[in-house]
């Protein structure tokens, strides 16, 4: 038999006595001696005080962080969006504001393409699409029957996944809007429109020489700046982008990354991604949506940092999606 007596922690003299020195209880000691453990023990601490993801399940109504801001240029209120029987987005509230870039991130089918085609009634062309809800663009509400949808998707023009140029010259592509909405009256004029469009998407240096070249003989990242130069022809304000970067080249995702910065100056700008890093790098607010629900909203550090609802954390985390 053992001659050796292990006291109880709590009245081991040792850690008595060092408890004594440091002046905090014997928990917490231990925890601030041992950063992995300190770690553990704040994310357990954090833990203790949420409710179960069950909870937040019920609880989907209640968007975490500031869906409602001041002076938006986007205010939507109460958005449901319907195929059919299908609920694609549920009772939105949301705010986007002045030349920031929000980025709209969530598991594939949780209705991010569906709110940004909201933003300028691209829902309209789909049969069985039925949108209810208010969306007001600078104080306008913009689900108004009376409303024209061509003016208005100049106003808020989109770039899609796919670069998608017209079998057209260079620029024909860019000229065709202003074309349509009589923008130019010479054709000194329409050359000026066509320059300063493809400079502010950063492609006049590369093509200026070919601009009766196909657009659809440029690279990928290329025939993507076109069409964002074709965007900014019909001066919008806002420019929304489903997945802009997703059919490119780092090269190339890096060249529209750094374009959508300089763009923000001028227009607010939509962005749907589904990489967390482009989220962080190009926007200063990100909306998380899961199952057609708004889930949060907030500052880019915060979401991607300080997450305060459960899902998002889970999402940005890498435990789904
Ligand atoms: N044209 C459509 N007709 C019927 N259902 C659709 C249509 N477009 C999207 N949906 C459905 O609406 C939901 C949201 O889709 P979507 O907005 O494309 O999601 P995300 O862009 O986040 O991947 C999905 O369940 C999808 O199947
Ligand atoms: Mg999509």
């Amino acid at each position: 038999m053992s001659s050796v007596i292990t006291l109880p922690a709590d009245t081991n003299p040792a850690r008595l006595q060092r408890d004594r020195q440091e002046s905090v209880s014997p928990a917490t000691s231990k925890a601030t001696r041992n950063p992995k453990a300190t770690a553990r023990y704040l994310l357990l601490k954090r833990a203790s005080v949420r409710p179960t993801p069950a909870l937040y399940f019920k609880d989907l109504t209640a968007i975490a962080g500031d869906s409602v801001i001041a002076n938006p240029r986007i205010a939507c209120r109460r958005v449901n969006v319907h195929y059919g029987a299908k609920h694609a987005i549920r009772n939105l509230t949301l705010d986007i504001g002045r030349h920031e870039v929000l980025a709209l991130i969530g598991p594939s089918g949780c209705g991010k393409t569906t709110f940004l085609r909201c933003l300028n009634r691209m829902n309209d062309t789909i049969d069985g699409c039925r949108v209810t809800g208010e969306i007001h663009i600078d104080g306008r509400n913009i689900c108004h029957d009376g409303i024209d949808v061509v003016p208005l998707r100049a106003l808020v023009g989109m770039v899609f996944q796919k670069p998608n140029p017209f079998p057209k010259s260079i620029y024909d592509n860019v000229a065709f809007g202003p074309r349509l909405h009589g923008l130019a009256s010479t054709p000194a004029e329409l050359d000026q429109i066509v320059e300063s469009s493809l400079r502010s998407a950063g492609l006049w240096d590369e093509v200026k020489d070919g601009l009766g070249q196909m657009g659809t003989s440029l690279s990928g990242g290329q025939q993507q700046r076109l069409c964002i130069a074709r965007a900014i022809s019909v001066n919008p304000e806002v420019i929304l982008m489903d997945e802009p970067c997703s059919a490119l080249d780092p090269i190339a995702t890096a060249v529209i990354e750094q374009l959508i910065d300089e763009l923000r100056q001028r227009y607010t700008i939509v962005i749907v991604t589904h990489s967390l890093s482009q989220a962080a790098r190009v926007s200063q607010r990100v909306a998380y949506f899961h199952l057609g629900c708004l889930i949060e909203v907030g500052s880019t550090d915060v979401i991607f940092q300080n997450p305060r609802h459960k899902l998002t954390e889970d999402y940005i985390t890498g435990r789904f999606g």
